[in-house]
């Protein structure tokens, strides 16, 4: 009964979209759409569906977080198949090598034994890809102070399309380490951004790779996808989709991304279970973030990134798998969720 009421009484909510946002000014509302096309994520507390639809979001990339096996990595293959459905491709990388993933794809690369073109970068001038790709080396591999070197040599292997110059100095311990995972990563003749972004692929590793290891590659092939789209131009479509797993290790260049890349047709998800570890800002800046069930502490990170009500905070503590928020760019409350995934997205399926 009382769900029945409810239904009848028409709330009037406003919410700033969140391209406004920054312009706070009273008049700047606009009423928060209810999706009914796009993904579909189950139903909310009053039984109605609830669908995610990245293209009709102030940005299109989100955020999944949950503790350690709550259920990040089957949302995400829901996400891929739902995704599919609507024609949209993706790629999925995946430090853990979880077969869960692989099986979802015809085209599965393990990076280190398959090869990747990383010196071709449409999209980017050369000047400006060596000195972001130098910026997160510096914080990838804790070598501080190395940046401005480091950008002139990945500009000499950008401009002659070879990691020679790199090699060339690699009696320098640093230089070496970096070296010898890019030449484990890169090869002239191997498939392009272009060529990779054209179909559905699972990144993955091989078991002893090290930390450093995957986030350059994630990195990577996320720098190149990123100048790729843009050669693409503007998009406000929903044309290509990304799970990126363990993104806390990539987290200042997500922040990065998250305030570039607003418009140009394709979702970056971020995939973590340490909420702490990425930035405040990037849950403010991107277009969604799911927040599964999950224990006190937890639940208290959550709660002070997104003001939760006392309902929101009880909806996800201590609760089933399953139990989660959704928080979307422009609406003024969390969701409350019951997420309904699909069989073949569960690793036991
Ligand atoms: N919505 C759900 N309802 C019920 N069970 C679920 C749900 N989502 C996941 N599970 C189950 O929970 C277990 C863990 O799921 P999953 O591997 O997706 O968690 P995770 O958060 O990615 O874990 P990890 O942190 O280890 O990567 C699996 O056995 C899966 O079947
Ligand atoms: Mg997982």
């Amino acid at each position: 009964m009382t769900k029945l009421l409810d239904r009848l009484v028409v709330k009037k909510t406003y919410a700033l979209s969140g391209d406004l946002a920054a312009f706070a000014s009273p008049l700047a509302v606009v009423p928060p759409r209810e999706e009914t096309s796009g993904m579909l994520l189950g139903t909310d507390d009053l039984g109605r569906p609830v669908f995610l639809n990245p293209s009709s979001l102030p940005n299109m990339h989100g955020i999944i977080v949950g503790t350690t096996g709550s259920g990040k990595s089957t949302l995400a293959r829901h996400l891929i198949l739902e995704a599919r459905d609507l024609g949209v491709s993706s790629w999925v990388i995946d430090p853990h090598g979880e077969r869960s993933y692989a099986r979802l794809y015809s085209r599965v690369l393990l990076l280190g034994a398959d090869r990747i073109n990383v010196l071709d970068t449409p999209g980017w001038k050369s000047s400006e890809f060596s000195s972001e790709l130098a910026r997160y080396i510096e914080r990838v591999y804790g070598i501080s102070g190395a940046r401005f070197v480091l950008r002139e040599i990945l500009l000499k292997c950008l401009n002659r399309g070879s990691l020679s110059p790199l090699e060339n100095l690699s009696e320098v311990p640093e230089v070496k380490r970096i070296y010898d995972d890019l030449a484990q990563i890169h090869e002239d003749s191997a498939p392009s951004v272009e060529e990779l972004a054209a179909s559905s692929i699972c990144f993955t590793f091989p078991q002893m790779s090290s930390r450093e290891f995957r986030s350059l590659a994630a990195l990577l092939l996320l720098m190149l996808l990123q100048g790729y789209r843009r050669t693409l131009g503007e998009s406000h479509r929903f044309e290509h989709m990304v799970v990126l797993e363990e993104a806390h290790y990539l987290a200042p260049y997500l922040l990065h991304l998250y305030q570039q890349t607003r418009k140009w047709g394709y979702s970056v998800i971020a995939v973590t279970q340490l909420p702490r570890e990425l930035d405040p800002r990037l849950y403010q800046l991107a277009g969604f973030v799911v927040a599964l069930s999950g224990p006190e502490s937890y639940v208290n990170d959550i709660s002070l990134l997104f003001s939760l009500t006392r309902d929101e905070r009880d909806h996800i503590l201590y609760k089933p798998r399953g139990a989660a928020l959704l928080v979307r760019q422009g609406d003024p409350r969390p969701r409350k969720l019951f997420l309904k995934l699909r069989r073949e997205a569960f690793p036991e399926a």
